[in-house]
């Protein structure tokens, strides 16, 4: 058993209350791999950001939970020799039992997810409540959600969303005794949030998505507040990127996400969590197979992912200072 504390990381309380009363987000970034956590940190410290790092169970199988734990131990020592002691959470994304949640609190996260969504309402209610115990009994902090967001959440593919009923989320709240709750407001996981036909179209031809539902996000503000809520699938899909991919190979079609003006709106009101990971494959997608186009010869890993590692850092100081509104918050 290894306490997140003496590994120098936080739990969610304490920066989820300054985000909420600054009208601010705390970045949630996945990482799998030492360019994504570089990236990251980086970035967070040169904007003097609280950030939250998080693991997925797809990043638990690819890299080893306990590797990514000495990353995130290594992170903290990181920002400091960057100059910058600033808030660094260890975050399991979308844990889906109990069993995992536990495993990774007994070896040093500092908050966990439980994902309860695709449960009946009372299942929910009863598996998020027995982590709950579990984690407070450690200070760590715990991530309800309820409503179902469209799109892939690791292995479960999601048809359609269903929109989080602002009348249970006060009873969720109470009765799990969660720390934070994700809602679905018309975000959803991947670079396709959208199909075609659910958006218009712009004179650039540039498809354009629906509003996320502002109006359910304030009726579950009303209902618990000052309670700090969490957005899923917050990626914007820059369209930049999308471009630069395809036209060095790539074939994303209808790639399409949520406006940043709409987060950065989101990020003013009860919303303290913002998730965004396919942004960040994006970046290093694109960077990678500029590297590929442009100097087919390069066959040394550093050449292409340390560039995916600079676009990545300068996608994550963007996201930092204008959309979520945590710069300087650290
Ligand atoms: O919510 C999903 C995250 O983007 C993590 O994705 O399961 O492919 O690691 P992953
Ligand atoms: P995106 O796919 O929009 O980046 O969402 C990531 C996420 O919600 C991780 O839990
Ligand atoms: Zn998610």
């Amino acid at each position: 058993m290894v306490s997140y504390k003496e590994l120098g990381l936080v739990n969610t309380r304490e920066i989820f209350k300054k985000a909420y009363d600054g009208g601010y987000a705390i970045p949630a970034f996945n990482f799998n791999n030492m360019e994504q956590m570089q990236a990251i940190i980086q970035a967070c410290v040169e904007k003097s950001s609280p950030v939250i790092l998080q693991v997925s169970s797809g990043a638990r199988k690819y890299a080893n939970q306990t590797l990514l734990r000495y990353m995130a131990q290594g992170a903290v020592e990181y920002a400091k020799e960057l100059g910058k002691n600033i808030p660094i959470v260890l975050h399991l994304d979308h844990g889906d039992t109990f069993e995992l949640c536990k495993s990774c609190i007994d070896m040093g996260f500092s908050s966990v997810m439980i994902d309860g969504s695709s449960h009946p309402y009372e299942e929910n209610i009863e598996l998020t409540r027995k982590v709950v115990e579990y984690a407070h009994q450690h200070d760590v902090t715990v991530e309800g959600e309820l409503g179902v967001l469209a799109g892939v959440e690791d292995d479960v593919v999601a048809e359609q969303s269903h929109y989080t009923d602002p009348a249970e989320v006060e009873d969720f709240v109470k009765r799990t005794g969660v720390d934070s709750l994700a809602i679905s407001i018309g975000t959803s996981h991947g670079a396709n949030k959208f199909k075609p036909e659910q958006c218009t179209r712009n004179e650039e031809g540039i498809l354009v998505p629906p509003e996320l539902r502002f109006d359910i996000l304030a009726e579950c503000e009303k209902r618990i507040p000052g309670f700090p809520i969490v957005l899923h699938g917050s990626s914007s899909v820059p369209q930049e990127y999308v471009k630069v991919i395809n036209t060095h190979g790539g074939a994303l079609k209808d790639a399409v996400g949520i406006p940043e003006e709409q987060l950065r709106r989101a990020a003013k009101s009860a919303v303290c969590k913002i998730n965004i990971d396919s942004d960040g494959r994006l970046a290093m997608t694109a960077a990678v197979r500029t590297v590929f186009t442009d100097k087919p010869a390069e066959f040394d890993p550093r050449k292409y992912l340390g560039p995916a590692r600079d676009e990545l850092k300068k996608l994550y100081m963007h996201k930092v200072e204008n959309v979520l509104g945590s710069a300087n918050q650290a």
